[in-house]
Formats: structure tokens, C-alpha cells, sequence
């Protein structure tokens, strides 16, 4: 086999989604958009980076401590020697050998417990190895005290933090991206100069108009230090509509509903043959909304109802009041910066420490566990994949056993729609947004997005628009293969 380090590489574009949960990337080959395995052969990247610990290397032994343990070790002797005739005695040669060994031994806690105790910063900057998908996610579950874990940093970008943070998150989707386009150009033996790449229509964060630039603004910086020349963006439900556009026959108006790991996105627009080929698109949208709403926080909703009263969310305490109930939404929020630091703050801890004297129901002890061990990221973990297992069956087994040995518990498909039925209503405001926007009745739904696997929302879909063709598009590529498509577009020759 030809590696593809000696093949000689063509300058191309490539339509890239970076997507809150997963990241995937195409080019044009044979006239068609397609897809480039990032991991394990397969085209999507769980969003999510895990940097080891920068390698601190013990301290040398030094002269004077060693001169010291010994004389006081020889010291020590002396006067045991008074009372203890029969004691062991060393000589001066065989206590440095002795003290030698144990310094070299103490150094070696010492360097470990170093770089347990760096900074992402300076994890960021020593640069120990750095992993990516589903390699980070392992890497984190085997060893999460060897490093820093960064889940989708997509859902921190338009959020309001301080400039040192924005400065983390850019190395960290810089990291990202250039392992995505390194890996991508070996693969296809050809040079990615040019990108198109998604953007939800509002990033997930509280100051909407700032949060978008300030994410865009993170996003090109980074996507031109990893060598992009020519950096677009398109948002991510147009993109979705470019794809299933390729396959239409005649014109329509249709709605596109993208639902993502963190956002909800929807477009109206015109699709079909007499406009895929017009350069410019702006006459053909005819709606476009978002907001920073999905499948994490369908998650966190699901840990928080499902979940949380396995860990004492109804206890009510011996002065008869319940804990306090935004403490557990606390726990289960783990891309809300605020939340997290308050839940792992001291004040939390003895606050936690002080509930457990208050009760005899020991299920608050699970609580406590989840902040003092920095379980968070795991017990979302757990959330997700009983959301994704009652995709399948109407009844899933949670295994909490990091929490308290044997812990077991059982979510049904009916819980977890009840739990979601808020996130339905505020997904229902943003479709209606773009419907008002446009003015017009679609004739199409075309529905996109991992979110959209779950039988609870393609039933609420359907309840929603009984009248209506509903087209599911390929849950984790519509939107890459439209972005791939309307690079071709702008970039194509
Ligand atoms: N079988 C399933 N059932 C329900 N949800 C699922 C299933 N598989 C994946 N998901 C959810 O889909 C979401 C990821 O979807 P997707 O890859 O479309 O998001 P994304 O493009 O990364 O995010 P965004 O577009 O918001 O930036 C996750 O929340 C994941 O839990
Ligand atoms: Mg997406």
C-alpha cells in the first residue's frame, strides 16, 4: 500500500461542522459531497479533548537536604545508642545510600503531585499528549486525576466568560481543528486551504448578539492559525437544507429542524432545482431561528428528574425544609460555568456536609459523593446514554455503581418525556419563530440532528404537523454534506 505521506497533495475546500457533540468534515470527490472518518473509521468525533498533564520531572537530590537527614539521622542514633546498646548502627556511606533512595522517592510524589495540581493553562502549555472523540472520553474514565477534560467546547464559546477562559477555549479548538484537518488531508492526500463551516443561528450563551461574535471570532482565529486560508460560515440549518435539496425534483418550501447536541436551529427556505445553482441563497430564506437548546440539556433535564431523586431531591431535613432545589440543578448543569463553580465550591461542601447531619435518609450521601469526587461529567454521561437507550427500549438500567457500590435504578421513555416536556415547548417556540417569520405554510418538514433520533421527539414532531410530509435526513451528516455543498459553491471552480 502507498502511504499517503508520498502521494502528492491537490489544494481543496471542505465543509466542516463542529458541532456541539460531534465534529465530522467532507470534501467534493467525483462531483459528491463526502464524508472523511475522523475516528475508529467512523466520520463523527465526539467533540471532546482530553490534555494529559504537562510531564514535570522529579527534582534532582539535593546536597544539602541529603546532608541534612543524614547528620540528623546520625544524630538520632547517637542518642539511641545511650539507651539501646544492641541497636542497629549505620555508617555515614550506608545512611546517603539510605537517604538517597528516600529523597529520590519524595521527589518523585513531589513531581506527581505537581502536575496533578497544574492549571489547564499550564496543561495547555507544557503540552503533554493530547487526545480527542471518544479516545479523550476513555482516557478521562480511566485516569480523570492524569489530566484536564473538555466536553463540548462548542457550548462555551458564546457564553459569557472572562478573557483568560476565551483564551483556553481558543487553544482548545485549535487543538481540535488542526487534528481534524491534519488527519482529513493524510486521509484524502490533499490540502485543505479553503472551509465552509457551521454555525448554529445563535451559539449557546447568554448575551445572544456578543456570544455570536465573540464564538465566530474564536472560531476563525483558530481555523486560520491550523492553516485555513479562506474561512467561511454558513449556518448550520441552511446547511442542513442545502443537503436535502440535492435530492429534490421540484421546487418547495421547506422547513428544516436541526436538532443538535446543544442547539436547536430551524430554517424556512425555498429548495429545488431552479435555485441550487444561484451563488447567492438570501432570496430564498424565507425564515431562520435558533436558540441554545438540545441534547445536553435534554440530558441534564433527564439527570435532574430522572436521576436526582435517587439523590435525595425530596428529603425534607430535621429543620422540615426541603435542600435547597437549585442545588441538585446545580449538579446536573455541567456546561453552565456559574453552576458548576458554585457546586464544586467549599461553601457547597459544607453546606452538603451539614444536610447529612440533617437527615437520616442517606441518599443525600450520593450527593455529596458527586461533588466531593467531581463526579459531574460521568453522572451526565449516564444521562445521555439512558436518554440514547430508551431511543430503543421503553425501560433503561442506570449504573451508578461510581456513585455507591450495586447502585442501580431504572428510568422509563414516559419519564423522560415528562421531564423534556419544557424543552418541547421552548424547541416549539423556535420553530414557530421561523414559520412566522416566512409567512408561509411549508410543504416539507425535513428534520436533522442526533436529538431527532428519539421516538419522544419524532412523536411530538408528528402531534406538531399531522398534515405534513416529514423526510428525516442522516442524523450526523446533513449538515456537513449541505456545508460541503455550498462550499463547492463559493469555492468551486
Ligand atoms: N439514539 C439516540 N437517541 C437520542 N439522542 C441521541 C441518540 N444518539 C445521539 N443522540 C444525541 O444527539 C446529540 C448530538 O447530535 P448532533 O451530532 O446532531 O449534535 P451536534 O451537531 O454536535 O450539536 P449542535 O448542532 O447543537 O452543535 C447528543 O445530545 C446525543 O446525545
Ligand atoms: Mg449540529
Amino acid at each position: 500500500m502507498a502511504l499517503n505521506s508520498n502521494k502528492k497533495q491537490d489544494r481543496t475546500f471542505a465543509g466542516l461542522d463542529l458541532g456541539t457533540s460531534n465534529c465530522s468534515i467532507g470534501i467534493i470527490e467525483h462531483n459528491e459531497p463526502v464524508l472523511i472518518p475522523l475516528e475508529d473509521g467512523e466520520t463523527t468525533l465526539p467533540s471532546c479533548v482530553f490534555l494529559e498533564h504537562g510531564v514535570i520531572k522529579p527534582e534532582k537530590i539535593s546536597e544539602h537536604a541529603l546532608a541534612e537527614r543524614v547528620e540528623a539521622e546520625k544524630a538520632a542514633q547517637t542518642k539511641r545508642a545511650q539507651t539501646d546498646t544492641h541497636g542497629q548502627v549505620f555508617t555515614e556511606e550506608q545512611l546517603i545510600n539510605i537517604y538517597r533512595k528516600v529523597i529520590r522517592a519524595e521527589n518523585r510524589e513531589d513531581a506527581k503531585t505537581d502536575q496533578r495540581m497544574q492549571s489547564i493553562g499550564e496543561a495547555l502549555a507544557f503540552s503533554g499528549g493530547v487526545m480527542f472523540g471518544r479516545e479523550a472520553e476513555f482516557a478521562h474514565i480511566a485516569n480523570p486525576e492524569n489530566g484536564f477534560y473538555i466536553k463540548s467546547p462548542k457550548s462555551f464559546l458564546g457564553a459569557k466568560i472572562t478573557k483568560a477562559q476565551q483564551g483556553i477555549f481558543a487553544s482548545v479548538i485549535e487543538k481540535m481543528l488542526a487534528f481534524i484537518k491534519e488527519e482529513s488531508e493524510y486521509i484524502k492526500a490533499v490540502e485543505l486551504d479553503q472551509v465552509v463551516i457551521g454555525r448554529p443561528v445563535n451559539f449557546h450563551g447568554l448575551q445572544e448578539r456578543d456570544g455570536n461574535s465573540q464564538a465566530i471570532n474564536i472560531i476563525s482565529e483558530a481555523a486560520k492559525k491550523v492553516g485555513f486560508n479562506d474561512i467561511e460560515f454558513l449556518m448550520e440549518p441552511l446547511a442542513a437544507a442545502y443537503d436535502y435539496e440535492r435530492q429534490l425534483t421540484q421546487d418547495k418550501v421547506v422547513l428544516i429542524i436541526d436538532l443538535g447536541g446543544g442547539t436547536t436551529d430551524c430554517s424556512v427556505v425555498k429548495l429545488g432545482p431552479n435555485s441550487i445553482n444561484n451563488e447567492s441563497r438570501e432570496s430564498d430564506i424565507l425564515g431562520c431561528s435558533g436558540k441554545r437548546i438540545g441534547g445536553i440539556d435534554i440530558d441534564n433535564k433527564l439527570a435532574l428528574m430522572g436521576i436526582m431523586p435517587h439523590f435525595g431531591k425530596d428529603i425534607i431535613l430535621t429543620n422540615e425544609l426541603p435542600i435547597p432545589p437549585t442545588l441538585f440543578r446545580q449538579a446536573v448543569c455541567v456546561n453552565d460555568v456559574a453552576a458548576q463553580r458554585e457546586f464544586n465550591s467549599n461553601r457547597t461542601g459544607v453546606e452538603l456536609q451539614r444536610y447529612c447531619f440533617m437527615s437520616l435518609d442517606k441518599r443525600i450521601e450520593r450527593l455529596k459523593t458527586l461533588r466531593d469526587n467531581k463526579l459531574g461529567l460521568k453522572l451526565n454521561k449516564s444521562a445521555e446514554l439512558t436518554k440514547i437507550a430508551l431511543s430503543k427500549d421503553h425501560l433503561a438500567q442506570v449504573n451508578l455503581d461510581y456513585i455507591e457500590d450495586n447502585l442501580q435504578i431504572s428510568v422509563s421513555r414516559d419519564q423522560l418525556g415528562d421531564a423534556i416536556s419544557g424543552e418541547l415547548n421552548q424547541i416549539q417556540s423556535i420553530v414557530n419563530e421561523s414559520l412566522l417569520q416566512s409567512g408561509t405554510t411549508p410543504d416539507t418538514i425535513f428534520v436533522t440532528g442526533g436529538t431527532a433520533i428519539s421516538p419522544v421527539i419524532k412523536q411530538w414532531i408528528n402531534t406538531m404537523f399531522p398534515d405534513t410530509e416529514i423526510v428525516i435526513g442522516n442524523h450526523f451528516g446533513s449538515v456537513t454534506t449541505g456545508l460541503i455543498t455550498h462550499a463547492k459553491r463559493i469555492f468551486g471552480s
